[in-house]
């Protein structure tokens, strides 16, 4: 039964239903599952545990590597089981639950939360559930389409629920590079000096009797939900394709580029398929997801390898990519998320960062997370983990939001996910702001003039003025500074009395 993807026999009875294996979960308990941005989340455990507790009530705090497919979150989240989520999520009905405080939800560095776990922050992890193509002759569990953090979670549970899927090739086999770090403080450095360097194993290493149930599954992943390229996102991909360009006459880049990190979602995605259409070459991507782009632009013959934690893509993608892994082998790496996001690692290559902003302010600090706010959208990601440490961090965002009722750029963000010592560029449809060595004051024009919707140019020009009143290395009109955001929630738009 499976011997292809169960080789140790010895483990062949414990396969059972995802009912059975449900019942190892109970009340209270700290819950670790596999899945990076809807990649290689386990299929079958959420919906057994949403049913399980139906009958048995309970709530326990769940950590994922990222964001979860098929609905998971909300059909947890509908079951009333979850106490507390981390590290992050992209799920409405969750968010919803999130912003009327009915589930605690942690919103963390993607790199820490094993770090956390290790230390004891948790109390013990009680339940790992991982998805796996295969558990090889000698125990060793092959992870599917992403690491995320499964191999820790799979290390440091008492007890391990392994979903073997069906759906997921066989072909993943070979592809991962699983490196778990040693203890602090006496920990050694992470000896990845280059994207391609593998210097882990291809299995997570576990004492099999951990393995308490064996779930065979059969259901692909979630195609990714990002929206193709539309005229906004290809002029930003414009201006930062002619920014590489200037940089590299100026001497500062080459052709090449350093390894390349671009962030979730639509933007991120079409600003990298951009790169299609430009005159750079070899490029490298050191990342957390690969999206559409990243292939594409391995088909065209522009990119040379991308190192990641998940294979997050369409389902034209999924087809062409997990229907011919032979072809892109020599060619990806997967790895746990506290690798692929390790500040070291981005700091030693030079990684060209892109992230996207919800709103950035005319200092350059940038929120990535609260609507208004104060209202959750999906949580901080790996942006802060690569930010921080990229010798060049990018973040893209449409210059207004909702048919031009909200602005992306304002006087002051209403949270700051990533601070002015962090941004270096801001981008939008409108131009870009090259913020490297520019003092508060000199970033203002440079941030109004070049990726201001032209609609809003007047107001913040306008509170600018003010704020000068008050002087200061970054002058604010603090009785102003939230003048937009409060006409947003009040009046439904931040323009509201300035129409007429
Ligand atoms: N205020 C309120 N809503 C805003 C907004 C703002 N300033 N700016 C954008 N939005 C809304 C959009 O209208 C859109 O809403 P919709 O889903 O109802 O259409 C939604 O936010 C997504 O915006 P979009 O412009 O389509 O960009 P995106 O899909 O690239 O997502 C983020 C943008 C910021 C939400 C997303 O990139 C994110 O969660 N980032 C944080 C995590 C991260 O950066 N990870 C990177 C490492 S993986």
């Amino acid at each position: 039964m499976y011997e292809d993807r169960i080789r140790l026999a010895a483990l062949r009875d414990r396969v059972m239903s995802a009912d059975e294996a449900a019942c190892l979960v109970d009340d209270g308990m700290v819950v670790g599952m596999s899945g990076f941005t809807r990649a290689g989340d386990a299929k079958d455990m959420p919906a057994a545990l949403a049913k399980r507790a139906a009958q048995h009530p309970m709530k326990f705090t769940l950590i994922t590597g990222a964001s979860l497919g098929h609905d998971s979150d909300k059909t947890l989240t509908e079951a009333g089981v979850l106490a507390k989520r981390l590290p992050f999520q992209v799920d409405a009905t969750l968010r919803g639950a999130i912003n009327r405080g009915e589930v605690m939800f942690v919103d963390q560095h993607l790199s820490e939360t094993v770090e956390f776990l290790r230390a004891g922050q948790f109390g013990k992890l009680d339940v790992a559930v991982i998805e796996a193509v295969a558990i090889t002759e000698d125990g060793g569990i092959v992870p599917s389409s992403s690491v995320g953090n499964s191999a820790s979670f799979a290390i440091l549970a008492d007890k391990v629920i392994v979903e073997i899927n069906l759906a997921q090739p066989l072909g993943f086999e070979g592809m991962h590079d699983i490196w778990i770090p040693g203890r602090r403080p006496h920990r050694e450095p992470l000896p990845i000096v280059g994207v391609s360097d593998r210097v882990g194993s291809t299995t997570v290493k576990i004492d099999p009797a951990k393995i308490a149930a064996i779930i065979i599954t059969d259901t692909p992943d979630s195609a990714s939900n990002a929206l193709p390229p539309d005229a906004e996102t290809q002029q930003i991909a414009g201006h930062l394709i002619e920014f590489f360009q200037h940089e590299v006459k100026r001497g500062r880049l080459s052709t090449t580029l350093p390894a390349i990190q671009s962030g979730i979602g639509t933007i991120a995605n079409a600003v990298l398929s951009g790169f299609l259409d430009s005159p750079f070459e070899h490029l490298t991507m050191y990342s957390e997801v690969l999206q559409d782009s990243t292939f594409e632009l391995i088909d065209a013959g522009k990119m040379d390898f991308a190192s990641g934690s998940s294979i997050t893509v369409s389902q034209r993608m999924q087809e062409q990519v997990f229907g011919n892994l032979e072809r892109y082998r020599d060619k990806l790496v997967l790895r746990p998320q506290e690798v692929s996001n390790h500040p070291e690692v981005i700091r030693r290559l030079g990684l060209i960062a892109l992230n996207t902003a919800l709103e950035a302010d005319i200092y350059g600090n940038v929120n990535s997370t609260h609507v208004g706010g104060t209202h959750m959208m999906n949580g901080i990601g790996g942006s802060g983990d690569f930010a921080r440490n990229a010798s060049m961090a990018i973040f893209a965002t449409k210059s207004v939001a909702k048919g031009g009722k909200i602005s992306s750029i304002v006087p002051m963000v209403a949270h700051v996910d990533h601070n002015e010592h962090d941004v270096d560029i801001l981008v939008t449809e409108q131009g870009l702001a090259d913020l490297r060595t520019l003092a508060p004051r000199e970033r203002v024009k440079l941030v109004i003039d070049h990726c201001a919707h032209p609609s809003y140019r007047e107001l913040l020009r306008d509170y600018y003025q003010d704020a000068l009143r008050y002087a200061g290395h970054t002058p604010h009109a603090l009785e102003r500074a939230f003048e937009m955001h409060i006409n947003l929630r009040d009046r439904g738009s931040m323009l509201a009395g300035q129409e007429g």
